[in-house]
């Protein structure tokens, strides 16, 4: 069965390139995205995008995961620091979940130290730049197949 994972990205992602780059680095969300879906014809499995700025949005997403999906990353951006929603929808979630961040949300502001979404998750992954989207990818497509 070919792997289908779904990455979810928060508000403020869709701006990658132009938003403070020193952070996040100088790619848009699209060429990120294209070049997520070349890795993942490479390993064989299908990758589904999702952005959304609206906390709702983002959680009738997860709640619409069904079972042909095998796994969701997801980098809720500054809903990670606030959503007890989110939190919810991913603990109902049984799929593997792996959250992740372009920066290191622990060597920044205090409030960012916190995250309540990566209680639902399997894993995190946190300041590896974009490339934390890569590694989440080869481990998506590489586990069970
Ligand atoms: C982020 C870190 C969050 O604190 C911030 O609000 C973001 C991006 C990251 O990818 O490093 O929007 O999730």
């Amino acid at each position: 069965m070919t792997n289908k994972v779904l990455i979810i990205n928060g508000p403020n992602l869709e701006i990658l390139g132009k938003r403070e780059t020193s952070i996040y680095g100088s790619q848009t969300l699209e060429e990120i995205n294209i070049s997520l879906k070349e890795k993942a014809l490479a390993l064989k499995c299908e990758v589904i995008f999702f952005q959304s700025n609206i906390e709702g949005e983002i959680i009738n997403k997860i709640n619409s995961i069904d079972s042909t999906y095998s796994g969701l990353i997801i980098n809720p951006a500054a809903y990670t620091h606030t959503s007890l929603a989110i939190y919810d929808s991913l603990k109902n979630l049984t799929i593997i979940k792996i959250e992740i961040h372009i920066s290191n949300i622990y060597n920044r502001e205090d409030f960012r130290k916190k995250s309540i979404t990566a209680g639902a998750c399997d894993s995190v992954i946190s300041g590896f730049g974009v490339q934390g989207y890569f590694l989440a990818l080869e481990y998506m497509c590489n586990k069970n197949g």
